[in-house]
């Protein structure tokens, strides 16, 4: 057996360990208020590191963990070969001017005292809020300054993670969810990510830890005292339940028997077998428990045509998990973290502001900022009594850039997110829609578009008309138009 985890290049320049060391759990350890001593965090660090176990994923609000990796990575010497830190920006959405993405990285550079950022990985919470892209062209900037050595995404679905590609974005990695219970990343994401050479680092994999002997045949916890299990258990809970899981367990358990390795060693291995994913990310209690030893075992077997045969039948009697990879965090029921998104942000800031139109009571509308509402005279949208009334949109970012030339999808895309943030700042929701209409350059391009379509309206079902335009002006591919009844 292999003494070293398997490796693989993240991108030429960058080469990890194909089992990285999480660091969340740091956050979890510390949430009464106890922070870890540093060096004794980079001690055992170091034994991970030694053991081969060298890539290390942290966040800025996993703890003191970018802290305890600073304290690691000043042990070796200019030109040593060092660990591997990635770590991640989860700014609230906001205005990303150039100050407030540059006081983001640099934070990071700092707390880790690092010069550069190996792989810096952007979340962001709500895409109705356009500035996720002004945050990456400017990380991009950062990037070209040597300031990031590569520049990933977490929690992004195949949708918004193609439109950042289209939109001139160099993308290394997608940080998700992926595991024998939420197998939403070997759909859509994965195809994309094969096609546009972006590799998935996969967390969740041993689903906090349920993956694994120590639940076989187990009754169903009562109480779940960390995090990382307590949303676990809700993905499982939406899975289909307890009886659910264990039958996954069980199948797991009869391949691990028969390869002589671990349940959790079956499900990394399920994972890492997918083509797109690069590595899975273990969490780690630092001080407490350490699996170094076992999760080697990922490399001493392959799973054969019998074991998957098995696995699927155990997956056929399980829901899928709703959506798309990353809605865990942006839609409910929010299966994410220590309850819901108010662990993390208060709310989420409507993104336009609904103005009264002046002398009608029941009248507002907002603008969007483009340079083409106030010449020709229009609002992005407005409400009257109950109806809600969106302009034809368009693919325009701030004033005047067309996002994502030449990508009607991803135009698409960018349009429904800034539609559903028109209708949201009117007080109505996307599922208020009873019309859309879709205008488009070239007829040959329906079906990306209608496919983006179909993402936000396949439950809601509105009418909808899709016209051929024969040109639009600029370089926009699509523009589309909605009405709401809330
Ligand atoms: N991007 C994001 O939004 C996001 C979200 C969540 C996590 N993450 C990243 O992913 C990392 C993984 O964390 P996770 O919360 O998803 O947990 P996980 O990796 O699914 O589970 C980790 C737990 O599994 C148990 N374990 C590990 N190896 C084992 C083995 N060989 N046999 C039996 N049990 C084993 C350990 O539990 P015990 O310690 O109890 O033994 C460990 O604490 C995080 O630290 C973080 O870096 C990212």
């Amino acid at each position: 057996m292999s003494k070293h985890p398997e490796r693989i290049n993240l991108t030429p320049d960058l080469s990890i360990s194909r089992l990285v060391c999480g660091l969340w759990q740091v956050a979890d350890i510390e949430k009464n208020g106890a922070t870890v001593d540093p060096e004794q965090g980079a001690d055992a660090l170091q034994a991970y590191a030694e053991a081969g176990f060298d890539s290390f994923d942290m966040a800025d609000h996993y703890g003191s963990a970018e802290i305890i990796t600073g304290h690691l990575l000043k042990r070796y010497t200019a030109g040593e070969k060092r660990p591997v830190a990635f770590t991640k920006w989860c700014p609230e959405p906001g205005p990303m001017t150039r100050d407030v993405v540059r006081r983001g990285v640099e934070e990071r550079l700092i707390r880790l005292g690092v010069e550069k950022v190996d792989l810096l990985q952007f979340h962001w919470w709500t895409f109705e809020h356009p500035a996720w892209l002004d945050a990456l062209h400017e990380m991009q900037a950062m990037k070209e300054q040597g300031l990031i050595g590569a520049l990933g995404l977490t929690n992004f679905d195949a949708a918004h993670l193609n439109l950042a590609l289209s939109d001139g974005i160099e993308i290394a990695s997608n940080q998700v969810s992926f595991s024998l219970v939420d197998r939403r990343a070997a759909g859509d994401l994965s195809a994309l990510c094969l096609s546009r050479g972006v590799k998935l680092l996969a967390y969740g994999t041993l689903c906090g830890g349920f993956l694994s002997e120590k639940w076989l045949g187990q009754p169903e916890p009562v109480s779940i005292p960390d995090w990382s299990r307590s949303k676990y258990k809700r993905f499982i809970d939406t899975a289909g339940g307890w009886a659910v899981y264990q039958g996954i367990l069980r199948a797991a358990s009869a391949i691990a028997r028969k390869h002589s390795v671990s349940i959790s060693n079956v499900a990394s291995r399920w994972v890492l077998e997918h083509p797109a994913v690069a590595a899975t990310i273990i969490g780690a209690r630092l001080g407490e428990n350490e699996h170094r030893d076992d999760n080697l075992k990922v490399f001493s077997f392959k799973l054969d045509g019998d074991d998957r045969a098995l696995l699927d039948g155990a997956f056929a009697k399980a829901k899928p998990i709703p959506g798309d990879c990353g809605d865990e965090y942006r839609k409910p029921p929010f299966l994410t973290a220590s309850g819901d998104l108010s662990h993390h942000l208060d709310a989420i800031p409507s993104v336009y502001k609904a103005v009264p139109v002046p002398g009608r009571q029941d009248r507002f509308r907002v603008s969007s900022g483009s340079i083409w509402e106030p010449l020709a005279g229009y609002s992005r949208a407005v409400r009257v009594g109950d109806r809600i009334l969106v302009s034809g949109t368009t693919a325009t970012h701030g004033s005047n850039r067309c996002v994502a030339p030449g990508d009607p999808g991803a135009q698409a895309t960018y349009i429904l997110d800034k539609i559903a943030a028109s209708i949201s700042a009117l007080g109505g929701k996307m599922e208020d829609v009873v019309r859309t209409r879709i205008y488009l350059k070239d007829v040959s391009q329906w079906e990306p578009v209608s496919r983006a379509h179909g993402r936000f309206f396949s439950e809601i079902l509105p009418a909808n008309t899709l016209i051929e335009a024969g040109a639009l002006v600029g370089n926009y591919e699509v523009e589309i138009e909605a009405e709401a009844v809330v």
